[in-house]
C-alpha cells in the first residue's frame, strides 16, 4: 500500500470495478511490451492496455509529436473549420481503408464512434426519404460500448439490465460466430448465423432497419472468427434490404488482425468503419467513423450538415499523435510483422491445449482466446459459479502473480484472452505461453485435476 494506492482506493472511481474494497494495482510506467507497478514489479502487457497500445509503451516519437503539435496549436475544434492534423489524418485513413471509403468523422473514443455512426445512418435515411429506418441489428455477447446509444447496441445483458429503461429500444440481437458451440448448422457450416441477420431484418421489417453492427472478429465471448463467406453473405443481405453495414473495428483495426482493417483480412467493404483505441496507440484519445462516398453525397446534395459534434473530436494533438503512430506502423512494417508471426503465436497457444481445462484456441493476428472447460473432451462447460470462481479467485490473481496482463473473462464462456502490443516478437510470445502454462496448470491443481 502506498499514498497513491490509498488515494485511488478512496477517491478514484475505477471503471467496471468495485468501490474501495482493495487498493488497486498502480501501474506507474511502461516500456515496449512491458509495464511496471509502483513496487517495481514488471508485467508483460499481453492485452496492450485494453487492445490499444499497438506500437508499445514509452515511444518517444509519439511524445514528441504530441509536444510539437501542442506548441503549434494545442486546441481548435473541427466544427466548420479544419486544422492540418485532422485533415492529414482523415486523408491518410481514406488511403488505408478498404474500397472507396474516403471520409472520416472524428470522435474521442469508441462508444462515441458507435453512436455517431448510428446517428449518421439515421440522418442519411431521413435525407434520402426513408425516415422509418432507425433500427440496428447486432450480435449476442457483443461489446460496442457503454454510453446509452452504444450500450443499446451492445449484446451483453448483464451490462444493459440496470439501464434498460434508458436504452434505445430499436435494437435486436442475433447469433454470433461462436463455431465451437454453434447449434444452427447441421453438418458443415452453411452460414445460418449470417442468415439469422436476414431473418431479423425481415422480422423487424426491412424498411425500418438502418444498420447492422458487427466486429470483424468479435471480442467479447473470446475472439469469434467469422466462418469463410460470412462477411460476403452479410454484405449481400445488407445490400438486398438497403441496410448499412457497420464494421465496428474499435479493436480490430490498425494491425490487430495483421491487416489495416477487417475488410482487408476478410475481403469486404462495409459502409462505415468505427475505430478508436489503436489509432493513436492510446497515447491520446481519438476515435471516429470512416464512411463510403454515397453517405457524404446525400448530405452534400441536401445541402445540410450532419447535426452532430463533439468538442474534442479530431483534437489536433490526438490527430498529430495518430499520424506519428501510423508513420511508425508503416516504417516498422508492423502490420506485416503481425501477419508474419500470427501463426507462431497461434501455435504457441495451441501448445497449451494439453492442459486439462483448455478446449480451443481461436482468433486471428495478435488477437486470441483460449476457451476453458470443465471437461473439454466431453464438451462440459464450467457452470456460471465455477467459471466466476475460476476467473476471479484463480486466474486473475495467478496472472498478476506471474506478471502477465492477459484477460481472464467469464462474460460468456470462460476464456483467457490475449492482445499484446503489435511489436511483440517471438521472445514475448514465448513468455506469454510459458506464463500462461504456469497459471493454467496451477488453476488445474486447485480444481483437483
Ligand atoms: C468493438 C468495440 N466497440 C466499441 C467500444 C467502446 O469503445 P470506448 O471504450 O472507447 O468507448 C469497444 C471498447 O472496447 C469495443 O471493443
Amino acid at each position: 500500500m502506498s499514498i497513491i494506492s490509498d488515494m485511488a482506493k478512496d477517491h478514484l472511481w475505477l471503471h467496471f470495478a468495485g468501490i474501495g474494497t482493495n487498493a488497486p494495482t498502480i501501474i506507474e510506467r511502461g516500456d515496449g511490451c512491458y509495464v511496471w507497478d509502483e513496487n517495481g514489479k514488471k508485467y508483460l502487457d499481453a492485452l496492450a492496455g485494453l487492445f490499444v497500445t499497438q506500437i508499445g509503451h514509452a515511444r518517444t516519437e509519439l511524445a514528441n509529436a504530441a509536444s510539437k503539435q501542442a506548441e503549434q496549436l494545442g486546441f481548435y475544434p473541427i466544427w466548420g473549420s479544419a486544422h492540418p492534423p485532422a485533415a492529414q489524418l482523415a486523408s491518410r485513413l481514406a488511403e488505408l481503408a478498404p474500397g472507396d471509403m474516403d471520409r472520416v468523422f472524428f470522435t474521442t473514443g469508441g462508444s462515441e464512434a458507435v453512436e455517431s455512426a448510428w446517428k449518421l445512418a439515421r440522418q442519411y435515411f431521413l435525407l434520402i426519404g426513408q425516415p422509418e429506418r432507425t433500427k440496428v441489428v447486432a450480435r449476442h455477447t457483443s461489446y460496442h460500448g457503454t454510453t446509452l446509444g452504444a450500450l443499446s447496441i451492445t449484446g451483453i445483458p448483464k451490462y444493459k439490465e440496470p439501464f434498460e429503461p434508458l436504452l434505445v429500444k430499436q435494437t435486436t440481437h442475433v447469433a454470433n460466430t461462436n463455431a465451437l458451440h454453434c447449434t444452427m448448422c447441421s453438418g458443415s457450416c452453411n452460414l445460418m448465423c449470417a442468415d439469422e441477420i436476414e431473418a431479423a431484418i425481415l422480422r423487424e421489417g426491412p424498411e425500418t432497419v438502418a444498420a447492422v453492427y458487427l466486429e470483424p472478429v468479435q471480442n467479447s465471448g473470446g475472439c469469434f472468427v467469422p466462418p469463410p463467406g460470412y462477411w460476403q453473405r452479410v454484405r449481400e443481405i445488407c445490400d438486398r434490404h438497403g441496410v448499412l453495414l457497420v464494421s465496428d473495428e474499435v479493436i480490430c483495426a490498425f494491425g490487430r488482425l495483421g491487416s489495416w482493417f477487417g475488410g482487408q483480412k476478410f475481403d469486404y467493404v462495409p459502409d462505415m468503419i468505427t475505430f478508436a483505441k489503436g489509432i493513436t496507440s492510446g497515447y491520446l484519445p481519438l476515435g471516429g467513423v470512416i464512411t463510403r462516398p454515397f453517405l457524404a453525397d446525400a448530405f452534400r446534395e441536401a445541402g445540410g450538415s450532419f447535426l452532430h459534434g463533439i468538442t474534442f473530436g479530431g483534437h489536433p494533438v490526438s490527430c498529430a499523435v495518430g499520424l506519428a503512430n501510423l508513420d511508425i506502423m508503416e516504417s516498422e512494417r508492423i502490420v506485416e510483422h503481425v501477419a508474419d508471426l500470427e501463426g507462431y503465436f497461434r501455435a504457441g497457444l495451441e501448445s497449451l491445449l494439453d492442459i486439462p481445462i483448455c478446449k480451443e484456441v481461436r482468433g486471428s493476428g495478435y488477437f486470441y482466446a483460449i476457451e476453458l472447460m470443465r471437461d473439454p473432451e466431453a464438451m462440459v462447460k464450467f457452470t456460471e459459479a465455477e467459471a466466476a470462481a475460476l476467473v476471479v479467485d484463480n486466474l486473475k490473481p495467478g496472472l498478476l502473480d506471474v506478471g502477465l496482463l492477459a484477460r481472464a473473462d467469464n462474460r460468456g464462456d470462460a476464456i483467457l484472452q490475449y492482445s499484446p502490443p503489435l511489436i511483440a516478437g517471438t521472445a514475448e510470445i514465448d513468455e506469454i505461453v510459458e506464463k500462461s502454462r504456469k497459471v493454467l496448470t496451477d488453476a488445474c491443481r486447485v480444481l483437483g485435476y
